[in-house]
């Protein structure tokens, strides 16, 4: 089956950038000049997802309003003949893909938050796209992920070598010998480890491509880590009754869930932006000689 649709958690609240986060939505933290979900949105469409379920809660309100039209922006935009900064805001809401969305009415984790998916998905395979991960690559993650499970039909979670003192910040694998280069069999999964008891440092990086036998798993699944439904355990069951395989990413990732990864990945992105790689290139150099 075509693997379609696409599950965007976007309910978190953002602890991790306050105060920046504690009116807006994390997810609408611009890098340069464009929202972060907005990245993510445009990696699943250049992957092939069709339909795209994002899963938002309280002072969301700003993530649907950003992919909707804004006519009396649009129609001052013309007037002013603002052609270039029109077609910038116009393609938003012409994406290209079918937008829905859902609350999840309690932060109760990211099992949880996935399981209000259940008949979106209905009965389909599908990707999970975690917000605080920026990918950069030739083919994007997704992709990757959607072309492994063409030749598996097995779920297949992106994951990425991290420094072993950072291990304790993720998900982790133990892994089980590879069937392909970067494609790995794994005996466990394991939600943010102790630095020692971490069985690798290959750590889950916000991409999971999943079959739908995940939401029955989830439907009982027992609260975990910090009193909330951990997507990491019940992928670890699942992996005792199908096949879960680990796809290592082998390019860029960027944090953006963090404030010292937020303004690295601003200032990687600004470095390539037509509008400020110049400018910026020469203050960072002038800045070197000063620091
Ligand atoms: C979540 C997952 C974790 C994964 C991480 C990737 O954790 O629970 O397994 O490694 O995303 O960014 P969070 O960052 O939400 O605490």
């Amino acid at each position: 089956m075509k693997v379609r649709k696409a599950i965007i958690p976007a309910a978190g609240l953002g602890t991790r950038s306050l105060p920046a986060t504690k009116a807006l939505p994390k997810e609408m933290l611009p890098i340069v000049d464009k929202p972060t979900i907005q990245f993510i949105v445009e990696e699943a469409k250049a992957s092939g997802i069709e339909d795209i379920l994002i899963v938002t809660g309280k002072n969301k309100r700003a993530i649907e309003n950003h992919f909707d039209s804004n006519p009396e922006l649009e129609q001052d935009l013309e007037k002013t003949g603002k052609s270039g900064l029109l077609k910038l805001t116009q393609e938003i809401t012409d994406l290209g893909v079918n937008l829905y969305y859902t609350r999840q009415p309690y932060p109760a984790g990211l099992g949880d938050a996935v399981y209000r998916a259940r008949s979106f998905v209905a009965g389909e395979p599908f990707v999970i796209m975690l917000g605080d991960d920026l990918m950069k690559d030739k083919l994007p993650l997704t992709k990757q992920l959607i072309n492994d499970y063409d030749k598996t039909h097995a779920s297949t979670i992106a994951v990425m070598k991290v420094p072993h003192k950072e291990v304790s910040k993720y998900g982790v694998i133990a892994p089980d010998g590879n069937i392909a280069p970067d494609l790995y069999n794994v005996k466990n999964f394991v939600e943010k480890p102790a630095v020692d008891k971490a069985p690798s440092d290959l750590a889950i990086i916000g991409r999971y491509l999943l079959t739908p036998e995940i939401f029955d798993i989830l439907e009982h699944q027992k609260l975990g880590r910090g009193g909330e439904i951990q997507l990491t355990a019940a992928i670890d069951t699942m992996n005792k009754i199908q096949r879960v395989f680990a796809h290592v990413f082998k390019g860029e990732r960027f944090d953006v869930g963090n404030k010292e990864g937020y303004l690295e990945t601003s200032i990687q992105y600004g470095l390539i932006h037509p509008e400020t790689r110049d400018a910026l290139r020469k203050y960072i150099k002038e800045l070197g000689k000063k620091l």
